[in-house]
């Protein structure tokens, strides 16, 4: 119970710095970094209102994160001013099937101990720059385009960025800036027979006619996998033997929206309603041996750690993660 009121007292005492006079100047220097206008002041007022109990959580969450209550830390960043609910409404747009069918057919090797203890494929040049989806539902195009990426480097030793446009606009079983699903951008790209540079069709973030052109053609893939779900050692598996893989996560909680550095994990992440795709890039484990998968968004390099996030492994199918994993077969 003592350390209880440690906390209590300790947290209390971080958060007098957060002073009304501190804030105010803060939210200035906020608006100004990320450039932020705003029609009048009551939407400034709701909008500031909503930034400063952010800032509050942010901060007592980080004096608990160096008692040692927390893996992770948070930070602000250019979504401050959005609550949970509306990140995951502009900046999301996993759409999963009712009736997925699920080709689990992944045939790979089960044995643990053959495994190395980390893996990071931004180390082996398969995974390119962290982009910015921004307020387009089209995080199932990064997540795939990202894949596909990791499996063009690795067959062909070239790392080229892919067109996620062109998925958002020809994958006609998606549904472009509205939300889409991995599997059907991978099959797309096989009965195209091929997907688009971003040179060749650069990303707009809103839905457009299809404009493939297959002079721009820079990849192919032969079909898909998917991983049995829930299951993180084969998810591990095939991040092993193939590269980056394809995942759905559930990105609601504040703490995602925030997150900083560390290894992430917030039990109030629901591994049943996965909301938004991500590409995995390897995994390792601290040297206080705490497991983690190594994870790249597409909400720019402001956010997370440079635009990445280390989610806590073995630890439960942390957000689901495990759930709706995919790689392209090329
Ligand atoms: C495809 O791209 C080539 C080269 O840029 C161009 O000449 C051709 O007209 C394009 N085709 C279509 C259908 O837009
Ligand atoms: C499902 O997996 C099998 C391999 O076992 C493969 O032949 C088939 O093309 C896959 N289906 C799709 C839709 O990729």
């Amino acid at each position: 119970m003592l350390s209880c009121v440690c906390v209590l007292l300790l947290a209390a005492t971080a958060l007098g710095h957060l002073d009304e006079a501190t804030l105010d100047a803060q939210w200035e220097e906020w608006k100004t970094i990320h450039r932020r206008e705003y029609n009048g002041l009551d939407e400034e007022g709701i909008r500031k209102a909503i930034w400063e109990k952010n800032m509050r959580m942010i901060e007592a969450h980080n004096q608990e994160a160096v008692l040692g209550i927390h893996s992770y830390e948070l930070g602000i960043n250019h979504l401050g001013d959005m609550t949970s609910e509306e990140v995951v409404e502009k900046m999301t747009g996993l759409r999963t099937p009712l009736n997925p069918d699920r080709n689990f057919s992944m045939a790979l090797d089960d044995d643990v101990s053959k495994l190395p203890k980390s893996i990071d494929y931004r180390k082996k040049g398969m995974v390119t720059p962290v982009k910015d989806q921004g307020t387009c539902g089209s995080c199932w195009a990064f997540s795939s385009a990202g894949a596909l990426e990791g499996q063009l480097a690795k067959t062909t030793g070239q790392l080229v960025d892919l067109s996620p446009q062109n998925l958002v606009d020809c994958v006609k079983e998606n549904d472009g800036c509205g939300g889409g699903y991995m599997t059907n951008a991978f099959r797309y790209v096989q009965e195209n027979g091929g997907i688009d540079s971003e040179e060749s069709y650069p990303y707009v973030g809103e839905d457009q006619p299809c404009r493939y052109n297959s002079t721009g053609m820079a990849a192919q893939c032969k079909g898909y996998m998917e991983i049995p779900k829930g299951n993180e050692h084969a998810l591990a598996v095939a991040l092993f033997k193939v590269g980056p893989v394809s995942v759905g996560i559930d990105a609601m909680q504040t703490s995602f929206q925030y997150y900083k550095r560390g290894v992430y994990y917030d039990q109030n992440c629901d591994k049943d309603d996965v909301n938004h795709a991500v590409l995995a890039v390897g995994y390792g484990v601290t040297p206080k041996g705490k497991k983690y998968w190594i994870v790249k968004n597409s909400w720019s390099e402001r956010w997370g750690n440079k635009g990445y996030i280390l989610m806590a492994r073995n630890r439960g199918n942390l957000c689901g993660i495990a759930n709706l994993a995919s790689y392209p077969i090329m």
